[in-house]
């Protein structure tokens, strides 16, 4: 079993490959794909295979999928670009790189997604049952493009396309935690964010790659412990601003998801169920 992983060189992926390998049995095989030979080095040296080229170029993704059983794409474009280029890339390279898979026979395809695809809360947790409805100015075109290419993706005869939806993904180094400070100064007291550690979106990723018979499934992954904005704050050592309780939360329940479909199908359980946890473990 050859699995090929996209997007290496990001937060999730320079995290998620070295698992994916270390979890690895006799035979199975990890390809990645990176834009810059270089920066497949630490990979190659963990025994993966590397293929340089960009997602957006046919002729690599055709080397990029050739003899591959299963593909988890995990790049995506969305810190700062314009939003041609997080089109280009989250939709239109992804729904290729599936057209790809298919034409090679590839057998599994996992598409890593965002809890922000459901746009508005619903007055509760959400449920991959709930119909997208991605927007907003805060995010440009990426939550609409990864929508979209998830719906693509599903819709690709004869390919089995699972869907992976992120929450805001933290720990291990990663400066995520610290730059969350961008928003959480603007928000209410009260404003939460959905969290979850790189372990457990490691575990959550290879659990719906590994699982049998979950052909268009759609999974939400996160932790246990929503985090307010004030303790975001407490997190990252800054004061909290007297003006964060003069606020009001506009949607208490924006994306805020349930994890109750991957912990009962796939047998999912947080190894930091809350920040806290993690911080505790030194794992931040
Ligand atoms: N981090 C989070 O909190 C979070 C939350 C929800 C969902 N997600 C999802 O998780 C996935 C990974 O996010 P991340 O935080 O790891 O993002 P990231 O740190 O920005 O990494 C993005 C990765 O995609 C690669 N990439 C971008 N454009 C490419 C292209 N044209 N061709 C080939 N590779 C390309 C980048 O390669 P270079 O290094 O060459 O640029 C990098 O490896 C994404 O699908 C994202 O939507 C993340």
């Amino acid at each position: 079993m050859l699995t090929l992983v996209t997007g290496t060189t990001g937060q999730v992926g320079r995290r998620f490959v070295p698992r994916l390998l270390a979890q690895r049995r006799p035979g199975e095989e990890v390809r990645v794909l990176v834009r810059d030979a270089s920066r497949g080095e630490p990979f190659a040296e963990l025994g993966a295979q590397v293929v340089v080229g960009d997602l957006r170029d046919s002729e690599a993704l055709g080397k990029a999928v050739a003899g591959v059983d299963a593909v988890v794409n995990v790049a995506a474009s969305f810190r700062g670009v314009p939003d041609e280029e997080a089109w280009a890339v989250n939709r239109d390279a992804a729904v290729e790189l599936g057209r790809a898979a298919q034409a090679a026979g590839v057998r599994r395809f996992v598409q890593v997604s965002t809890g922000l695809v459901y746009g508005v809360g619903r007055g509760r947790l959400l449920t991959e049952d709930d119909e997208t409805r991605p927007g907003g100015a805060m995010w440009g075109a990426y939550p609409e493009s990864k929508a979209e290419a998830e719906r693509e993706l599903l819709a690709l005869e004869g390919l089995d396309v699972r869907v992976a939806r992120l929450p805001f993904v933290y720990g291990e180094g990663d400066p995520h935690l610290a730059q969350s400070m961008m928003w959480a100064r603007n928000w209410a007291a009260t404003q939460r964010l959905q969290m979850g550690h790189h372990a457990d979106v490691a575990q959550g990723l290879l659990r719906i790659l590994h699982a049998p018979g979950i052909a268009g499934r759609i999974y939400n992954i996160a932790d246990d412990a929503p985090v307010t904005a004030v303790e975001l704050h407490q997190l990252n050592g800054v004061e909290v601003p007297a003006e964060l309780y003069t606020r009001t939360d506009p949607d208490p329940w924006l994306v805020i998801t349930s994890t109750d479909r991957i912990r009962r199908e796939l047998g999912y359980r947080p190894l930091y169920p809350s920040v806290y946890a993690a911080r505790e473990a030194g794992a931040l």
